[in-house]
């Protein structure tokens, strides 16, 4: 296992007891959907644009800046609801995946993570709620951002990859400013907590090179350390 402070663990499914079972449910869903075109995502993007994008996570981020992305997108995500004519961002009904910058979502109501769902509430005795279902292909990303918006709690993180130590999820130490780059192993789980408080924010990132890397988020309980470690 790997940990940094109590900010960020991450292991093999394999290393953690009971955790075998998850583990490969999560290797289960690391495919490339049929009618994914990588070159269309950049184009989406636009290709300039997408390098840029992805070169900033080379750098620690323009924490105003990144911000007020952020907070743009929460609010374009929450628009449809009190306003139905504003442009849906999050997922058509009819759409099992959809586009984002630099990577792809998955549409939760496909429930494709319903079975590992159902086993890591078993294993917990908790209801663990879906935080993201992604796919990065080859120079992929996930922007600087730092949840804020969204549910304060623990997290797990499963991740897959075609390709070992080629991918990686970077964190910010909010108390040194240090920035921590994770390495990205097949078969692993990361743990980590998002706080909404300007304080103790969890700035963190993703960014693949020449890999594909698949990823799947859970809430989980406070006391999951009694579990698993
Ligand atoms: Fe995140």
């Amino acid at each position: 296992m790997i940990q940094y402070k109590d900010l960020f663990y991450s292991f093999h499914c394999n290393e953690i007891p009971g955790f075998e079972d998850i583990g490969k449910a999560a290797r289960a869903l690391s495919e490339i959907p049929a009618g994914f075109d990588r070159t269309e995502l950049q184009r989406k993007t636009g290709v300039d644009r997408h390098r840029h994008m992805r070169a900033s996570l080379d750098v620690l981020p323009d924490k105003k800046q990144a911000m007020t992305l952020e907070a743009k997108g929460h609010l374009n995500k929450a628009l449809p609801r009190i306003e139905p004519k504003a442009q849906n961002t999050n997922h058509q009904p009819d759409e099992e995946w959809s586009f984002r910058p630099g990577h792809i979502a998955f549409n939760p109501s496909y429930g494709r993570l319903n079975d590992l769902r159902t086993l890591l509430n078993n294993y917990f005795d908790f209801n663990c709620l879906q935080a993201g279902d992604f796919l990065y292909p080859p120079h992929g990303f996930r922007l600087w951002h730092t949840n804020k918006f969204d549910l304060e709690s623990w997290f797990i993180f499963f991740v897959d990859v075609d390709k070992p130590k080629s991918s990686f999820f970077k964190f910010i130490d909010p108390v040194t400013n240090e920035l921590i780059t994770h390495w990205d192993e097949p078969g692993t789980a990361n743990i980590f907590r998002i706080s909404s408080d300007n304080n103790n924010l969890l700035w963190h990132c993703i960014g693949t090179n020449d890999s594909h890397r698949w990823s799947q988020g859970f809430s989980i309980p406070d006391n999951w350390k009694e579990k698993m470690l």
